[in-house]
């Protein structure tokens, strides 16, 4: 009993129009306009949403959603949350019907600070996906969103909350620059990672949102998408390069929000026979950040 994917991320964006324009010309995604608000959802799937952006006066992560397969579960799991000194609240008709789900509990999450919610019964779309430009689509399904990666204040605690509280497994560890820089992998479903977590080093504080991955069905998708990055001039947070634990190829990018979206192909998946292993680098190869 556990999470079983990452489903949605809620922004809140001061530069609404910005995040518009990046999520259709780089990333093919589509408006679903909310009545009368500068507020819009994204979608790249079968799901009614995944991304919600909502026009605030400050740039932040509104909420981190987990989905849960079912009612039992979902109930068991914010139990499990209340037992462990994390409070729980129902979610109510309003937040049910912008998050487009049968039930859910908001909580703030202890390792990372963020807002987050468990949820199940994800209200899905007859109407195809229709992105804005042609691409294969979203890698989605079984294995949820993408994944997310945080920095936390307390590492060993953090690690213990979400393998023992949210019931996420070790996937790998990477550990570089002489220990300096020590990151977490966790796998909910068959991705490799739904969950990265490490200390803060270099210019990041704790408690903050280092990325939302994304995964295309071809590679191609990200290649035409990185053209269309450098011809726009959208800020890089990393170039294409390769993962050496989950074998990503992909490049990261800064949103209008300031954390970064990386958006790849190819990963591998675990499976019932997974074995943990320790990486000396996060990279095979490229991922350099800009000059
Ligand atoms: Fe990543």
């Amino acid at each position: 009993m556990g999470v079983s994917g990452l489903g949605y991320v809620g922004i809140n964006a001061t530069d609404t129009r910005a995040w518009k324009d990046l999520a259709v010309s780089v990333f093919s995604m589509e408006v679903v306009d909310k009545d009368q608000t500068e507020s819009f959802y994204l979608r790249l799937d079968d799901w009614h949403h995944r991304l919600s952006v909502t026009a605030s006066e400050n740039d932040s992560i509104a909420y981190v959603g987990w989905e849960v397969p079912n009612e039992e579960s979902l109930d068991l799991l914010a139990k499990r949350l209340n037992d462990n000194g994390v409070a729980t609240v129902l979610g109510d008709a309003e937040q049910l019907e912008d998050r487009k789900v049968t039930k859910l509990y908001s909580f703030i999450d202890p390792a990372s600070g963020f807002p987050s919610e468990i949820f199940y019964g994800p209200k899905l779309e007859m109407r195809p996906f229709s992105p804005a430009r042609g691409i294969t689509g979203y890698r989605t399904e079984e294995c949820g969103l993408g994944h997310v990666v945080y920095f936390v204040e307390d590492y060993a605690g953090s690690i213990q909350f979400y393998r023992e509280v949210l019931g996420f497994r070790i996937s790998d560890y990477i550990i570089w620059d002489e220990g300096e820089k020590d990151v977490t992998f966790f796998h909910c479903n068959p991705r490799h990672h739904s969950l990265a977590v490490m200390p803060p080093f270099g210019p990041f504080k704790a408690g903050d949102f280092n990325h939302l991955m994304l995964e295309a069905k071809s590679i191609d998708d990200v290649g035409y998408a990185y053209d269309i990055v450098q011809d726009k001039g959208i800020p890089i947070m990393m170039g294409m390069g390769k993962h050496t634990n989950d074998h990503t190829q992909s490049f990261y990018i800064i949103t209008p929000s300031g954390f970064g979206i990386e958006y790849g192909a190819n990963s591998r998946l675990v499976d019932k026979e997974w074995a943990v292993k320790t990486y000396d680098a996060p990279a095979m190869w490229g991922h350099r950040a800009p000059a």
